[in-house]
């Protein structure tokens, strides 16, 4: 009888983040760190679960994120809904009103880096868990927070080699609470007007969120998404002095961007500005990071009013776009690796290792084995310029073998003074290198 043996997956839309993988997201990372804490920005990270109301207050209860795509948990004791967060903004928030941080000089400025949950369809540079960056300004509702969140993340992007000139940044207003009533109307009236020609999901969604009608990428309701009536004609006065202020500062700045009369986002705290960083086209388009202003979260989770503004990028489709530009990343490899041969020379191996590292020189071993060839093979994959060769006589002696790899040479060298040895060698090769 052959018995099939289980293998585990990894579910669809997660994968394993390998140890080459991680040399993007430290590159990432370290970038953020450099680019955000110079503009003031200060690292914050909130936890994966957060109860599920929290979502479907801050993000809406009628949004894909939250009605279709959010992992919802039920603990056994009390039968709370908990949820692994689908972005970053609202437990942000969350943080800021239960830290008190209202009570600090206004606006609070964070960054933060970690994984997030949708449960959406797999495909290109979409996942089910993915990393985001995020920032956020909380305290401050004057447009030249919206132009310093779209500066930093430009000054971000370039960081990371991406040039301004293929980058687009798309923007538009819609509006507050004031003004985008009259628009929804508006576009409701216009809707009903071709509610037999539009797709199921237009449907649904004039009905439910109808300000998503405009993400919608059916061809067959491409041409009536054209002629709808448009957020930024139906702006209040304060809305259209607010978004001329940032068209204007960021002209002034000879910061380019198209206005996207259409963009409307897929989270429903948004007031008054809107954004997204894309690469592409109109038609193809590879959304880098999304972002806008939020004035009536804070008050909506239960602080008093604060104006905030912020912004995500997705670490993968960062990535993706890396490789794709030619960034390699490589592991760090070892120059030079320690072979011992009997039970003497492993005990002294551990000591001379540590010496080594101390002195800040990365050493290849294979402790573990005893064999000199299959130490020899692992020095050799490694590719190393030099072999340490310690021996039962060697330690005997207080010696131990120094080969070049390249030339095949070996000579024997006091232990003690083998560390400065190899630092000559290396600093002999570096400025022959130059
Ligand atoms: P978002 O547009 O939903 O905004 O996500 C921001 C970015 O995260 C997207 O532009 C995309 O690059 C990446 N992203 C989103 N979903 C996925 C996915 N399934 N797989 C891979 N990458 C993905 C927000 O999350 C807001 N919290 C941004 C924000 C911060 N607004 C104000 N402050």
């Amino acid at each position: 009888m052959v018995y099939k043996r289980k293998s585990f997956q990894t579910l669809r839309g997660m994968k394993d983040i390998l140890p080459k993988d991680w040399l993007y997201y430290d590159y990432i990372l370290s970038n953020t760190k450099k680019i955000f804490a110079f503009y003031g920005f200060q690292r914050i990270e909130t936890p994966i679960l957060e109860k599920a109301e929290l979502f479907t207050k801050g993000i809406g209860k009628k949004t894909d994120i939250v009605n279709k795509e959010m992992y919802i948990l039920r603990t056994k004791e009390n039968k709370e809904l908990l949820a692994l967060r689908p972005e970053g903004t609202a437990s942000v928030v969350r943080a800021y009103i239960e830290k008190g941080m209202f009570n600090l000089p206004q606006p609070v400025k964070f960054y933060y880096f970690g994984p997030f949950f949708r449960h959406e369809k797999p495909q290109a540079g979409r996942f089910r868990q993915f990393y985001q960056l995020g920032a956020e300004i909380i305290g401050e509702g004057s447009p030249a927070t919206d132009v310093e969140m779209i500066i930093v993340s430009q000054v971000f992007l370039e960081s990371l080699g991406f040039k301004q000139k293929n980058i687009c940044l798309s923007l538009n207003s819609i509006g507050c609470s004031e003004c985008r009533p009259v628009y929804i109307k508006e576009l409701k009236k216009y809707y009903r007007k071709y509610i037999k020609q539009i797709c199921d999901n237009c449907r649904r969604r004039i009905k439910e969120n109808p300000l998503r009608v405009l993400d919608c990428k059916n061809e067959k309701c491409l041409f009536i998404k054209n002629g709808a009536p448009i957020s930024l004609d139906y702006l209040c006065s304060e809305c259209n002095s607010h978004f001329k202020d940032i068209l204007e500062l960021l002209d002034y700045l000879d910061v380019s961007y198209i206005l996207d009369k259409t963009l409307v986002r897929g989270l429903d705290y948004y007031t008054r500005t809107v954004f997204e960083f894309f690469l592409g086209n109109e038609i193809k388009r590879i959304a880098l990071a999304g972002g806008g202003r939020y004035d009536k979260l804070v008050k909506s989770l239960g602080g008093t009013y604060k104006p905030a503004v912020g912004v995500a990028f997705g670490v993968e489709r960062l990535m993706d776009e890396l490789v794709k530009k030619g960034k390699t990343l490589v592991l760090p490899k070892p120059k030079i690796f320690l072979v011992q041969i009997g039970d003497a020379a492993k005990k002294q191996s551990f000591k001379l290792l540590e010496q080594f590292r101390k002195e800040n020189i990365f050493l290849g071993e294979n402790l573990g084995k005893e064999s000199l060839r299959a130490q020899l093979t692992a020095a050799n994959n490694l590719e190393v310029d030099y072999v340490l060769i310690l021996g039962q006589e060697e330690v005997l002696n207080g010696m131990i073998i120094l080969k070049d790899m390249d030339s095949g040479l070996q000579e024997l060298i006091p232990l003690e003074k083998i560390i400065n040895e190899v630092k000559k060698r290396f600093k002999k090769q570096k400025s022959k290198s130059k």
